[in-house]
């Protein structure tokens, strides 16, 4: 939309960023622009979102656009993770298109839609009895907030997708599914028990163990990368680029807490070794070579350190920057934090520390 637009542009320009440029199209209109090839082609919480036609219009832009190498990172709402709450954004449809016909505003709607829910809730809906699921989401929509809301569930077109399909539908493209992209669950251990571990463990194909994966988890929501013309890398070579990697701290040390929350529980970090980490990127970036070099890391325990520094980019702590910032992109993020920090606050009042 033209306002999205704006918005980004003011947001940029508070940072002086000038390398970008926003455009007000549908997918389907890309294609007649003058674009040239991409090395990465991003989508976050689209591809489920949108109809098969358009669905269409992506994966042919993807073909046509995507450089031979390059990566697609493609976020969406996953099967089987929904199968007991999707037919609630059903019937949140149906309620707010009923709401509709007085004229009411979208907000309206989807308040009437959530009382509408929730009257058949209440009558003793064997739906709502047998998908607690179902309730547990009814409940807690009553306290998000409610622009989210109809964003995420009053489209014609949401549908949770299963990752075989998406797999098998960028075939064609070209694209082979890489890696799964949040770092929190690259690590099975922290994902599955020791059944479900033996279980993945005794598949090779990897989109089948994806599938495994998805049933073992329930998982209600993927990111995943393709690449196009992928080549496997090598333990060897997979280590090398890691060594390289420079990683940056995103917040104060003080704030970094040594535990966080996987799919098997609660995992704790050895504080010690998490404080060393920290301690050493408050004075900048440092690739993973340099972190082992300064904290004496044995190359027998570069697994230990790497799945440290995997556990702090999942807690948000540090993120790894692929080339080294320039001295102005501090004062880059901050400007564009601040003006962040005055828009939020401009829209809804004062905000709380944990925005
Ligand atoms: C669920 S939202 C996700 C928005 C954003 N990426 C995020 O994660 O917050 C889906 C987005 O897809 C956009 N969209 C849907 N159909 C589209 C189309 N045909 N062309 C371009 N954008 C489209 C909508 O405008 C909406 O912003």
């Amino acid at each position: 939309m033209p306002e999205h637009c704006l918005v980004a542009r003011q947001m940029a320009a508070s940072g002086g960023i000038e390398n970008v440029q926003w455009a007000e199209l549908g997918f389907g209109e890309y294609l007649n622009e003058d674009l040239p090839q991409f090395d990465y082609i991003v989508m976050h919480g689209v591809y489920s979102w949108v109809s098969d036609e358009v669905k269409a219009q992506i994966r042919n832009f993807l073909s046509r656009k995507l450089r031979p190498g390059g990566t697609v990172y493609l976020s969406y709402n996953s099967q089987p993770g929904w199968s007991q709450a999707a037919p609630l954004q059903t019937l949140l449809s149906i309620g707010a298109r009923e709401a509709g016909v007085a004229g009411n505003s979208v907000n309206a709607r989807f308040g009437s839609a959530l009382t509408f829910a929730e009257r058949l809730a209440d009558a003793g809906a064997n739906y709502f009895k047998t998908n607690p699921e179902a309730v547990e989401k009814l409940r807690s929509m009553k306290t998000e907030d409610q622009r989210y809301l109809v964003h995420e569930y009053l489209n014609e077109q949401w549908k949770p997708l299963y990752f075989s399909d998406v797999a098998s539908e960028l075939n064609p493209c070209k694209l082979n599914f890489a890696a799964y992209g949040d770092p929190s669950e690259h690590y099975d251990a922290l994902c599955l028990n020791a059944s479900g571990l033996a279980l993945i463990e005794s598949v090779d194909d990897p989109i089948l163990r994806q599938t495994l994966r998805d049933y073992l988890m329930n998982t209600a929501f993927r990111k995943d990368y393709f690449l196009k013309g992928g080549r496997k890398l090598t333990p060897f070579e997979q280590r090398r680029l890691l060594l390289q990697t420079p990683f940056a701290l995103c917040v104060p040390t003080k704030h970094v807490v040594a535990e966080f929350v996987a799919r098997i529980g609660r995992v704790a970090l050895n504080p010690e070794f998490v404080s060393s980490i920290t301690g050493l990127l408050e004075a900048g970036p440092q690739t993973l070579a340099s972190l082992m070099e300064l904290t004496k890391t044995k190359a027998q325990n570069f697994t230990a350190l790497l799945q440290l520094i995997v556990a702090l980019v999942t807690l948000g702590a540090i993120h790894p920057c692929p080339v080294k910032p320039r001295e102005s992109a501090a004062a880059r993020r901050l400007s564009i934090s601040q003006w962040l920090v005055r828009h939020l606050k401009a829209e809804n009042g004062p905000i709380s520390p944990r925005h």
